[in-house]
């Protein structure tokens, strides 16, 4: 088992990362919670149908009682109203302060409880148990949770930590090919930014990897959640370090938006804004072409990525609306070796331009 603790003014935790843990979540429950008779766990049916079994299971072994609350699988459900019939939900069911609430699902399902978890009856306490391959390295670790708004992504929400996060590679082994690749995405930045190990690792055990090998998917999750706990431990606020977590995140989040966000997963999106990104650093002379190459063929062994079919001037037109532009400048999170990134301020737009073309033509 690997256990990485994540530092936090508010409420330090733990991440604990096992092949089929999932069957003694009952167990790690009780340990933390001794007093928990009842909790409800937030799932969607799809989850609910491949993973409540093993769930209920380990937690009647300890005597809890759980109850399953479903709500609709989908980013488009991840808003208010979701969090408000949740709540009624509960209020039905009888949850009161001293219920536990369980987010068993992917980013959307931990966000969504994560934020009712805030706000329900001035709030209650939650674990996380990530079943999608970019909840288990991202979304479940760092304690922002929220909902979108009709205006923009993820504009409603609060910090908010986890009693724990429990998280078992082999859930993974039921989550669709591209959903679990996008995730991959996200492991061969966090690689990039710093550790390049998880990069060589990734570039090493290629096979391995695609087949979800339990000890191969254990050890690499292992060493993301260790990277991305250290990053939000030493910023929790987001105010320096936590930045460059957002590498390929500037021109990824203007391609799925560009394309109103039914062309792309995040994760695809994410490795096309890398490539921009290594192509903008080689560009501006902070990376050299080597860094550039095993980046983009590292990205491109893990599959078909969707093509870019977005003008240039849409994502330079986004920059300027998102105020990520100052006087023509764009400020962007580059690499600088495998391992290695710097975060610069004057990107000039012309070398964006440039880079989206390129990838227009890849
Ligand atoms: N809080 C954060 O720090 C943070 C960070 C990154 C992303 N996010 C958020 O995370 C969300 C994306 O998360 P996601 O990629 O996990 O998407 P998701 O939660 O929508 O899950 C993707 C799909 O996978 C299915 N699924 C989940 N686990 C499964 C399993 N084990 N087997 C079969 N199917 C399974 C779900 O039903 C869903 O259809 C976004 O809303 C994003 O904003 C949050
Ligand atoms: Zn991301």
């Amino acid at each position: 088992m690997i256990r990485i603790s994540i530092d936090s003014k508010q409420k330090p935790y733990e991440a604990l990362i096992e092949q089929g843990i999932l069957r003694s979540a009952g167990m790690y429950i009780r340990e933390l919670l001794p007093d928990s008779k009842r909790v409800f766990t937030i799932t969607v049916p799809r989850v609910r149908k491949h993973h409540a079994k093993a769930l209920t299971a380990s937690l009647r072994d300890v005597k809890i009682e759980n109850h399953f609350i479903e709500m609709p699988d989908g980013e488009r459900f991840k808003h208010m109203g979701t969090v408000e019939a949740l709540a009624s939900k509960l209020v039905k069911l009888g949850a009161d302060r001293e219920s536990t609430l369980v987010a068993l699902g992917g980013g959307v399902v931990g966000d969504v409880t994560g934020f009712l978890a805030a706000i329900y009856m001035r709030g209650v306490k939650f674990v996380q148990i990530p079943t999608t391959f970019l909840s288990q390295i991202d979304s479940s670790v760092g304690a922002k949770t929220g909902v979108n708004l009709k205006e923009g992504k993820n504009l409603v929400g609060i910090f908010n930590q986890p009693e724990m996060v429990l998280i078992d590679p082999d859930v993974l082994l039921t989550l669709p090919a591209r959903e679990f690749r996008s995730g991959l995405y996200e492991a061969l930045k966090t690689g990039v930014i710093r550790e390049a190990r998880i990069f060589d690792f990734m570039e090493s055990n290629h096979d391995r990897i695609l087949k979800r090998d339990s000890a191969a998917m254990e050890w690499l999750i292992g060493e993301c959640v260790r990277v991305k706990a250290g990053v939000v431990s030493a910023d929790e606020r987001e105010r320096g370090l936590r930045r460059i977590l957002n590498f390929g995140h500037t021109v990824g989040h203007a391609l799925e938006s560009e394309t109103k966000y039914k062309h792309f997963l995040h994760g695809e999106a994410v490795a096309w804004g890398m490539i921009a990104a290594g192509l903008i650093a080689l560009e501006t002379k902070h990376t050299d072409r080597d860094t550039l190459e095993r980046m983009v063929a590292a990205i491109k062994s893990y599959g078909r990525l969707p093509k870019v079919d977005v003008k240039a001037r849409g994502v330079i037109r986004l920059l300027t609306r998102d105020k990520k532009t100052v006087n023509g400048k764009v400020h962007f999170v580059l690499p600088v070796k495998i391992g290695e990134v710097e975060v610069v301020a004057d990107v000039p737009e012309r070398a964006v331009m440039k880079a989206v073309d390129e990838l227009r033509k890849m």
